[in-house]
């Protein structure tokens, strides 16, 4: 439940018509396995957050400031359903309102005391939530993550200096791999970028593309080969406005899913939430995979952390698209559909 039309965030990084339509979106702000027993603070959209399970394992995602005299319950603690106020005692329950203000034993504290709550839905392990209610937002549809003949796992997500557009272009940027990435699957000798196609879809995009990705050996635990090269058929589905679901086709039914959600800290700040689901090679340990995946992550973070204008220039006159960047010139031009307007250029 909202109280009433949500405010700027203090200190707004984003420019008021952005924000106002990114708030409109459903990001994750944790994985379902980082909220157990105690509440977590998260930021999303410069918005402190602070969420956590009744007893019935229900989420509850407040805004994190106690309305008494401004100070965030991540300094206070949960008691049953309720979060108590580290200042004055105050306790408030999972609609936000407050139950008891200590001080006044026999008040019935006013209806008007109360945390600004948000919508929520746990799907596919995450926790999601939008800061302004729409119902009309879109939510990805991500098979799968409910199919059990996929393992999905993850790491705690990374937090990148870099605006989440940057962050989730170089996601979907096929002309960097024999670049940056040939301490991993990157093919030096292959460089080329065959023509592909980019189609619009309900969610957002559409690329298919093949790679003959270089396999050193240790690459095996990843395509299941051994070998000098391999082919990939690489089907990209882009979540607008930041996230996308990779599938790494290897052919005999093997599907390596790889999600990537750049979820906003700030204009400059992303958590990302990158994780893997797959359907063949459950012998390999999750560990081994995910230093795989971290690997690969590692390669790309220093690149995007340095882009500059730090936020992605949907103006396409700022920076030099080329045929091979296909991808990238419609992503930009489907932010810009949304709303995001010029002033998330620089
Ligand atoms: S500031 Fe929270 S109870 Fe007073
Ligand atoms: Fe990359």
């Amino acid at each position: 439940m909202i109280q009433s039309a949500p405010k700027l965030p203090r200190n707004c990084s984003f420019e008021p018509e952005d924000w106002q339509v990114l708030a409109k979106q459903w990001f994750p702000i944790a994985y379902s396995d980082e909220v157990i027993d105690k509440p977590l603070a998260r930021t999303l959209l410069d918005e402190e957050l602070i969420v956590y399970r009744t007893t019935d394992r229900q989420v509850v995602v407040a805004r994190d400031l106690c309305i008494h005299r401004g100070v965030p319950l991540k300094l206070g603690w949960q008691e049953g359903d309720e979060l108590v106020c580290a200042y004055h005692g105050f306790r408030y329950g999972a609609d936000g309102r407050c139950t008891k203000v200590p001080a006044l034993p026999d008040l019935k504290p006013p209806a008007k005391l109360c945390l600004m709550t948000y919508p929520s839905i746990e799907k596919y392990g995450l926790i999601w939530t939008q800061l302004i209610e729409n119902s009309q937002a879109n939510f990805p549809d991500w098979e799968e993550l409910e199919d059990s003949e996929y393992r999905m796992m993850h790491f705690e997500p990374p937090e990148w200096e870099c605006s989440p557009g940057r962050q989730l272009e170089n996601f979907l940027d096929v002309v960097h791999f024999s670049w940056i990435h040939v301490g991993t699957f990157g093919n030096r000798e292959a460089p080329e970028v065959a023509d592909y196609e980019v189609q619009k879809n309900e969610g957002g995009l559409h690329i298919e593309y093949p790679y003959l990705a270089a396999n050193p050996d240790h690459s095996q635990v990843v395509d299941g080969h051994k070998g000098d090269t391999v082919q990939r058929w690489m089907v990209y589905d882009v979540h607008l406005p930041f996230a996308c679901r990779l599938v790494v086709d290897y052919g005999e039914n093997r599907r390596h899913c790889i999600f990537d959600i750049a979820a906003p800290i700030s204009r400059t700040e992303t958590r990302i939430f990158f994780f893997i689901a797959r359907n063949y090679d459950h012998q390999v340990s999750e560990e081994e995979l995910l230093n795989w995946e971290r690997k690969i992550l590692a390669e790309d973070k220093p690149i995007v952390e340095n882009q500059k204008p730090e936020e992605l220039p949907l103006d396409l006159t700022e920076e030099f698209h080329l045929r091979c960047d296909k991808t990238s010139t419609m992503y930009r031009k489907a932010l810009g559909k949304m709303g995001l307007g010029k002033t998330y250029t620089s």
